[in-house]
């Protein structure tokens, strides 16, 4: 079985990149999962809570499940042409401590979508990720964007997308991780390594304040 983690950048109740992750869990194909965590308890960066306290609870929660995941798919939304601060505030404390950034993100496979109500559907917060993601030393999936423009006519009454945009680019991203994760298995394999990060079982850390609650929650398009 594959697991991939999903994450959305959004804490609307109504978000759009919600509504995705919830299409892209759905349309998972056999052998594979994708198990939606939430960034709502993860506070605001603040260097003097890390120091008197370390990581707060559900960061570290957060980084335990992407660590034993085999993969990360981040929806997240496009803010002033780049990416929002919410999401970016949630990535940055999951990179602390830098020593455990490693562990988190070393060579995970990582890929990122997006949904706007406007007609970009978040190119520029895509771009915006791609050195984050390669500073954190993931394995970015950059062949295509998955593009979810004009959101507001896509996302039905019940928070779901709606339209041919499900079979085609959801999916087709949904594959192309799957496939990304296959390979990287496949080499680890053949290096005779396999990374620590697939170790089966349940990638919930079942700590106290891990909920894994599930976020509910135009145009999809792979460019
Ligand atoms: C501060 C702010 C800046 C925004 N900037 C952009 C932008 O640059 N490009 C864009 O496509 N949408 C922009 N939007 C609109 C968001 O795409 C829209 O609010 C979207 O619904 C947010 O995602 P969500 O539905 O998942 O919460 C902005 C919204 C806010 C609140």
């Amino acid at each position: 079985m594959v697991t991939l983690i999903g994450v959305s950048g959004s804490l609307r109740r109504g978000s759009y990149n919600s509504a995705v992750l919830q299409a892209a869990a759905a349309l998972m194909p056999a052998g594979s999962e994708l198990r939606i965590e939430s960034i709502a308890g993860i506070p605001l960066y603040n260097g003097d809570v890390e120091s008197a306290s370390g990581v707060p609870g559900p960061v570290s929660c957060l980084k335990d499940v992407i660590a034993a995941a085999d993969g990360l798919l981040f929806v997240a939304p496009e803010y002033n042409n780049s990416m929002s601060g919410v999401a970016k505030n949630a990535i940055d404390w999951l990179s602390r401590p830098p020593a455990d950034i490693a562990r988190v993100f070393g060579g995970k496979p990582v890929a990122i979508a997006g949904a706007s109500p406007g007609g970009f559907g978040t190119t520029l917060s895509q771009a915006a990720w791609l050195p984050v993601f390669k500073t954190l030393g993931a394995d970015l999936y950059s062949r295509s964007r998955l593009l979810v423009s004009r959101a507001g006519t896509l996302v039905d009454a019940n928070g779901e997308i709606t339209g041919a945009c499900r079979a085609s680019a959801i999916d087709g991203h949904n594959t192309a991780a799957r496939r990304r994760v296959h390979r990287r298995r496949r080499d680890s394999r053949s290096r005779g390594s396999r990374r620590r990060t697939r170790r089966g079982g349940d990638a919930r850390c079942g700590r106290d304040g891990c909920t894994g609650s599930s976020p509910r929650g135009g145009r999809c398009r792979r460019a």
